[in-house]
């Protein structure tokens, strides 16, 4: 495992950005979450109004975890959520939104002014929640992507296939946007007639137009990929039917990284039948499958801080460079944007299978 230090990204840690931090479906109730990213424990949970809140985890009064227990006759009477308060379990303190305790069921004294838990604002949009997470504790420099396909008729709404965590910087993920040789080794792609990258700001593109037989056979395959920010990543595919990749990736430790992939499919039927959706979901796990053919790949490697370039690479060292924006303070974002905008071509396309370019 090597960290951001290590890769030489910048002095935080963390990216700043608009990153994933639940499956919106691990919220159904008003069961609180234990979740960790950036370092840090933290609780989700769902008022009963159906808002969500991210407060820290642990209790500032003697430190419990506020979501971790099950025992607590504060969870078993089932006090743990009370309007858009949560309770801690230990002593039954109460916190409202605004992490501010608004109870203390047993002290005649007045709530102390420290008593308040940190809280981050967060989104549901699109099956999923997220939230902004800077370390300068600024507001958003940019837009979460609003999915606008996800509420649209003619498209089935995506279900989150869930990674899990993996023990890998996601620098390493990143890098595929501009990894141009790996396409026929690892997804069996042959005759690659486009591989163009647009760096753009906050925002980095990747034009692919090949063919791809783990996702659909011989057929030409056309995707338009793109990240917003660090952490989320979209791509349209022309195909047998269209569709928008999301894949999301969220550091939880420095190194350690939490992937989910979906995918939304537009079928004929304004109103998507049982059968569109049966469709939809295996197209999605055809998707899935092209996708844990790179996280196999990531599960499995050493950490690469130095790529060993070559011609027709693609470039990765400038994707590396527009990373570099999320990881410094944002008053230098531009310095690295300034040296990577543009659009950059990957030459060394060649349309002979991968086994006589080896021979
Ligand atoms: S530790 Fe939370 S109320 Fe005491
Ligand atoms: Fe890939």
């Amino acid at each position: 495992m090597a960290t951001t230090a290590d890769y030489g990204l910048g002095d935080q840690a963390f990216p700043r950005g608009w990153f994933m931090i639940a499956a919106a479906a691990e919220l159904d109730g008003t069961t609180p979450l234990a979740v960790r990213f950036f370092g840090r424990d933290r609780v989700l949970y769902r008022g009963e109004s159906g808002q969500v809140y991210l407060v820290d985890a642990y209790c500032p009064h003697m430190g419990a975890h506020l979501a971790k227990n099950e025992t607590s006759f504060v969870i078993r009477d089932h006090e743990h959520v009370q309007g858009e308060s949560i309770r801690c379990p230990y002593h039954g303190w109460r916190f409202g939104p605004d992490g501010k305790c608004n109870q203390i069921p047993y002290s005649p004294q007045k709530i102390p002014a420290a008593a308040k838990l940190e809280n981050w604002p967060v989104i549901e949009r699109a099956g999923c929640i997220w939230m902004w997470h800077d370390p300068e504790g600024l507001e958003p420099e940019y837009e979460l992507p609003p999915f606008e396909e996800y509420y649209q008729p003619h498209w089935v709404k995506w279900e989150l296939d869930r990674l899990g965590e993996l023990a890998s910087h996601p620098v390493e993920i990143l890098d595929n946007m501009a990894d141009r040789a790996h396409f026929e080794p690892v997804h069996g792609n042959d005759a690659v007639d486009v591989f163009e990258n647009d760096f753009d700001g906050h925002r980095v593109v990747q034009r692919l137009r090949a063919g791809h037989r783990t996702l659909q056979g011989d057929a030409p395959l056309e995707t338009d990929t793109w990240y917003t920010g660090p952490g989320i990543l979209q791509s349209r595919m022309s195909g047998q039917f269209p569709s928008i990749i999301m894949i999301a990736h969220t550091p939880v430790d420095d190194g350690v990284v939490k992937v989910w992939h979906a995918l939304l499919v537009k079928v004929p039927n304004a109103e998507p039948t049982a059968d569109d959706v049966a469709m939809a979901r295996a197209y999605q796990a055809a998707a899935c499958a092209a996708f844990a053919q790179d996280f196999e790949i990531w599960s499995n490697k050493r950490p690469c801080v130095n790529p060993m370039a070559v011609q027709g690479d693609g470039p990765i060292g400038k994707l590396r460079i527009w990373y570099r924006q999320f990881y410094n303070s944002r008053a230098r974002a531009e310095e690295f944007q300034k040296r990577v905008n543009g659009t950059h071509v990957t030459r060394g396309t060649l349309s002979a299978p991968f086994e006589q370019k080896v021979a």
